[in-house]
């Protein structure tokens, strides 16, 4: 399973990221963050060598990086501080924003 988080800098999904990673071996995660106020990137050099987590500088407003970055998305968790995902970008894949539950408790 992969999911894509979104604002996974800041303190909310830094600490999302970290449960997963930890307690879910079957979970990949791309974390797309701008790195704006609020994000503390010493925090993304605690997933540095893990090899299920990737990174990636960007905005969320950025129609057509979010579009590429959620074709391989099983689940999206917005965790960004302000601008909420566009919801096209979610219907599109049939997934909906409010699927954190889902990342932590899988069926
Ligand atoms: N911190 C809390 O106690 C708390 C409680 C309830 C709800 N929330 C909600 O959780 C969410 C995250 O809160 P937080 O405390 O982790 O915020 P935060 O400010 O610590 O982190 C937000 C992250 O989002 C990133 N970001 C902001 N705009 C972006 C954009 N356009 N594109 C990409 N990345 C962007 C920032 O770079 C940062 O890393 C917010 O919606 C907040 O309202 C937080």
């Amino acid at each position: 399973m992969k999911a894509l988080v979104t604002g996974g800098a800041g303190f909310i999904g830094f600490n999302f990221i970290r449960y997963i990673l930890n307690n879910n071996n079957n979970f990949e995660i791309l974390n797309l963050d701008a790195l704006k106020y609020g994000s503390d990137p010493a925090n993304l050099k605690n997933f540095a060598e893990n090899d299920r987590y990737s990174f990636v500088q960007g905005d969320i407003s950025n129609y057509t990086l979010v579009s590429e970055l959620i074709k391989g998305a099983d689940a999206v968790c917005e965790l960004c501080s302000r601008n909420p995902c566009r919801q096209e970008h979610l219907s599109s894949r049939g997934i909906s924003a409010k699927q954190c539950e889902w990342c932590i408790h899988p069926s």
